[in-house]
Parts: structure tokens; sequence; C-alpha cells
């Protein structure tokens, strides 16, 4: 939500701070802006829209200068326009803020500084930091920050320059995230990896309650009371190439295309002759994990979904208890947390501020948290007590698709690792399904290879307005998903069902033609699958089928049938996700959709 970057070097400032804001554009799209200081003079430039409205104006009117930042915006307090654009600035336009979160206490900020006499231009919440700022101003910015942030309640991460101080950007984190790059003779600021990669390797991740100094020559960290701190320096793994297209159309299609490949580099990862690897995050001893009798999965969106499918396997493999809540819902329910309990987060971003909300309401209680994250060094990820990595490397577009089948994999081989400490699969039984997971990449690609016959499917039903998802068992979690995944790119409205609940009331919603995805791979469901398509049937429904190759009873009672190859029904959600991901991708497309920048999204949910 809110992308923030900063520069200060010698390169062209107008196109580092636009590079990186691209970089940044799946945080938010609904403007943007970007300043700089010269020879006593605040530039500003911002625009409601699209980056390219911003890239236009630059091109125009660019700025000058060594030292910039930019923002580009997903809207929480005012709505899009130009004046609600950040950069924000102060009444003697000699101060510009950029910030990524929410100002809860602004409103009486507001008032506060209106009796002051400080004139405000926007709605934003945004725009009371600029004005606290010039008011604690006394000839030093960082001194006025620390003394600002400390009247703001919420959460920020917020990028300063002045026109007194035209050597410096100063930082301040609290609640939203905010990473500095350290590079040669330059430096830069942003509120994701992606912005700084194009330049350096090299990060500092800031905290909460820190204050960075960032120069061309040095960066300085402080704590809140002012205090010099040291902060570690960090490299990243992910590369600059890895955030191009490849020739892909949009970053979803590359990103599914990718799946096959993470799965195999993960086997490769997490696999080992005698044992599983979960990597140097991962510091709970095999006692600990022994002894687990509850697990309690929290996470957001498609996250959920992996999780739902978590519950599935860690109650069939490991038989572990196990819950799976929404992490807005978990956050404030008061759930019983008896016995050797483990808290689960999982999030591609490690960023959600539910989710860590929840993670931070668990740790309150002293339990033990472990998180799937993709990002590295998120908060999420340095807030828990494990970190088990995706390694799907960045992802770009807006909907989850890579993310989440590295989560299904992570899993299930915890799943397994669960099961061999407590003796609830023999060794035998555990090599049986390691055989099945080395066979997965091959088969990920058999399906990514009739790609196809699912665009030929989508452009059947691209005209359709409501579509239903149904699945059974472990499957029931992948017809949520594939529901979310059509309706956030297409705009068209999808419902996902356990497919036994539909007599309960949802299928008073079949006519003739309605369209409903149902999957209905062999498992041990899948009789009860065939009774449930019958009834559809009946009411003249089109079942779009995904069922399991060589199965022709399928063939008779599906309007559409999609093959995926034979696999372990616990297995399955991750195939079955592929044909899912494409049917949504190309249905959005057929419909002239921005299906990177679904409208109303962001990437990244770090607000409440
Ligand atoms: C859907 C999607 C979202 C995210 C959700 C949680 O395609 O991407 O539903 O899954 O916002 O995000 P993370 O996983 O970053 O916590």
């Amino acid at each position: 939500m809110c992308g923030i970057v900063g520069y200060i070097g010698d390169k062209d400032i107008n196109s580092v701070l636009m590079a990186g804001l691209w970089r940044l554009e799946y945080r938010g799209y609904d403007s943007s802006g970007v300043a700089s200081v010269l020879d006593g003079d605040l530039e500003v430039r911002k625009v409601k829209g699209r980056l390219m409205n911003l890239q236009k104006i630059l091109a125009e009117r660019p700025l000058s200068g060594t030292l910039g930042i930019g923002h580009t915006r997903w809207a929480t307090h005012g709505e899009p326009s130009d004046q609600n654009a950040h950069p924000q600035v102060d009444c003697k336009n000699s101060i510009a803020v950029v910030h990524n979160g929410i100002i809860e206490n602004y409103y009486t900020l507001k008032e506060e500084l209106i009796k002051k006499k400080h004139f405000f231009k926007s709605n934003t919440d945004t725009e009371i930091i600029a004005h606290l700022i010039e008011e604690n101003y006394n000839g030093s910015l960082k001194e006025s920050v620390l003394k600002t942030v400390s009247r703001l309640q919420g959460s920020y991460a917020i990028a300063a320059i002045c026109t007194a101080e035209p050597d410096k950007i100063i930082v301040y984190r609290y609640g939203s995230p905010l990473i500095v790059g350290i590079g040669n003779k330059e430096n830069l600021i942003a509120s994701d990896i992606p912005a700084l990669l194009d330049h350096t390797k090299n990060i500092v991740i800031m905290n909460d309650g820190e204050l960075g100094i960032i120069k061309r020559d040095k960066v300085e960290f402080y704590n809140n009371e002012g205090k010099k701190i040291e902060k570690e320096k960090k490299k990243i793994t992910w590369s600059a190439e890895s955030l191009e297209k490849e020739g892909f159309p949009h970053y979803m299609l590359k990103e599914i295309h990718e799946q096959a490949d993470i799965i195999d580099t993960n086997i490769k990862l997490r696999i080992r002759e005698k044992d599983f690897d979960f990597g140097e995050n991962f510091h709970f001893s095999p006692q600990e994990l022994a002894n687990l009798s509850h697990i309690i999965i929290q996470a957001c969106g498609t996250s959920w979904h992996a999780g739902y499918v978590g519950k599935y396997l860690f109650e069939d493999f490991a038989r572990i208890r196990t819950e799976i809540d929404i992490s807005s819902e978990f956050r404030y329910r008061n759930p019983i947390m008896g016995g050797e309990l483990l808290v689960m987060a999982i999030t591609q971003s490690g960023e959600t501020a539910d989710t860590l909300a929840g993670l931070r309401e668990a740790k309150a209680k002293f339990l033990k948290i472990l998180s799937l994250v993709n990002v590295q060094g998120s908060t999420i990820a340095r807030e828990s007590d494990s970190t088990i990595y995706l390694n799907a490397g960045p992802e770009i577009g807006v909907a989850s698709t890579k993310a989440y089948t590295s989560q299904l994999f992570q899993l299930y081989i915890l799943s397994l690792y669960l099961s061999k400490l407590k003796w609830t699969l023999d060794d035998s039984e555990i090599n049986k399904k390691i055989k099945e997971i080395k066979a997965l990449p091959k088969k990920m690609k058999k399906i990514l290879e009739k790609e196809n016959e699912i665009k030929k499917i989508a452009k059947k039903f691209k005209d359709a307005k409501d579509f239903m998802f149904v699945g059974r068992g472990i499957n029931y979690p992948s017809a949520l998903e594939g529901a979310l995944k059509l309706k956030e790119i297409s705009y068209i409205h999808a419902t996902g069902y356990p497919a036994g609940e539909m007599k309960h009331g949802p299928i008073a919603l079949i006519s003739e033609g309605s369209p409903v995805v149902a999957i209905a791979t062999k498992s041990s469901v899948y009789d009860k699958m065939l009774s449930n398509i019958e009834e559809l049937r009946s009411r003249k429904a089109k079942v779009i089928v995904i069922g399991t190759q060589g199965d022709d009873i399928i063939k008779k009672l599906g309007s559409e049938v999609f093959y995926i190859p034979e696999c372990e029904e616990n297995l399955s959600p991750i195939l079955v996700s592929i044909p899912l991901q494409l049917f949504a991708y190309h249905i959005a497309v057929l419909n002239g959709r921005d299906v990177d920048r679904p409208r109303n999204l962001a990437k990244s949910v770090t607000v409440e």
C-alpha cells in the first residue's frame, strides 16, 4: 500500500526515482509524485492516475538536483487527485514528505495545526506530517522529524527533505516497511527490495522506531531518542533480471510459468538425502516440534487459502489439530491457546498489516511463531521465531500465483517432517510421498504446455457474469482460490464453495447455462464430487471440470474438461491451481483488464 523511494547521488534523479516507482507500482497506482531540492528551492511534480502520467510530466519538466523522494499511492485518506498525491508539502513549500501508512490521530493534529495558522491543501493524513515538521523545525530536520513522530499514532514509513538541508533525506519507520540501499557514492531508500536492485544488493532493513540520515557518502541510524545506533548490512540474493517480464505480456503470466522451476529449486533445497532442511532461519528443535499438539494458521487472501490446505495436511499426515483463521479475525478474537501450540503466519510480502498484528498478538502470549514468507528480511520474517522462505523470487503481479504454489509446497514438506517426528507416517510412506513430490515439476510443466486448452475454455466463458467454483476435501480451498483469482483480476463475480454445501443454499443460484468450475480429480471424495456435478447438470449448469488424466467418466459429465496428471491427493492443490490461475488470467485479458494492476488493489496490504 503506497510505495516510497528516495535517491541521493550523481545519477539523473528523474530516471532513478521513476525506475524505482515503476518497481513499486504494484503497491498502489492511483497517483504518484516526486520532489527534489536545489539551490534553496523545492521542486514537486505530482499527478493523479497511473505512473505513466508522472513520466510524461517529468519528460516535459524534469526535476533538477541530486537528491529526491518519490511516491506511488494507494489512497486511504482523500480520493485520488493531484492535490492528494504525495509528496505533501508544508506552508512555505520548503519541506516535502512521502508516507506509506495511516496516521490515525490526523484529525486532532490537523485541528491543532489549523489553529496555529497552518494552511492545508489536501485531504490526506500525510499533509499533517509536513506541517508538523515545519512547526517543530529549529535548524535540524532530524530533530524536527523525531519530535514530529512522537506525536503520530498509526503506522508510517516516511521520507522527508527540506530546502534548508539540501544534502540529506531523513527517513523514519514505524509499522510500515522501509529499506536503505547502500551504494558507491550514492544511497537509496525504498519500501521494498525491487526498487533498489538496479543499483545495489547491499541493504539495511530499518526497524520500528528508527530514524535514518541518508547522505551521498554515508548513512547513519538513530533510535527515537536520537541516539546513534549501528545497523547490520545484508546482501540480497534476488537478481535485477528476475524483475523483468522476460517476453511475457504480463508479470502474472510470467510468474505462472515460473512455478515448475520454483518447485524444482525448493525440492533441492528442502529434501536432503536423509532429512528435510528448512534453511538457516528455521530454529525449532525436533523435540519442540514433536511435542506440538495444536497449530493455528493465520493469514490473508491467497495465503489464507494456502493455510487452509495446510490444515488438511497437518491433520491428515501429522495428526495435529489445526485451526485456520483469517488474520483480521484472528487478531481480534480470543482463541483458546492451551497445550503445545504453534502459531503460523503465511505471507508472500511478509508485511501484511493484519498478519503482522496477529503474529504480535500471539507473541504477546509467549507462543511459538513460525512464518512462511517470500520476501527476504521482511518484518514478519524478522519477528518470527522461525521462518521458512518460499524461494519464489520477487512476485510482482498483484494476484499471487507462484508464492501460493510454493506455500503449498512448503506446507506439504513441513507436514511430512512433523509426521516423521510424531511417527504418524513411517519411512516407507514418507519416501513414497517424496517420490511423488519429485515428479511434480514435470507434471506442472505438462499442464503449462496445455495453456491453449485453457485459453479456449476461457474464450467460451469470457462474457459470463457469475461463476461458482466447487471442490471437496483438500481441494475445497482450491475452489476458494480459483474464485478469488478470477474475481480480483477480471472483476467478474465468483464464489467458491465446498461442493457438498451447494444444496444447502447456493444451488438456488444455478439456472440454465450457469458456469461452475468443479474440481473433480481422483481422490477420496471423487465419487461425492461426481454426484455433486450430476446435481449441477440436472439444473442445466455448464460444468467446467478439472479432472485426472485418463478419467473418461468426467468427459461425459463436464461441458468442458481440463485434465491434470495423476498425483497423490494431498499434492493435487498444487497442480489444480495452475489451470485455475490460467483460466482467471485469460478471462481477464479477454475482457481487457489490467491483470498486473487490478483496480482498487495493492500487492502489499500494509494498512489494517
Ligand atoms: C490475491 C492476493 C492477496 C494476498 C493477501 C495477503 O491474489 O495476492 O489475497 O494473498 O493480500 O498477502 P501476503 O501473502 O503478502 O500476506
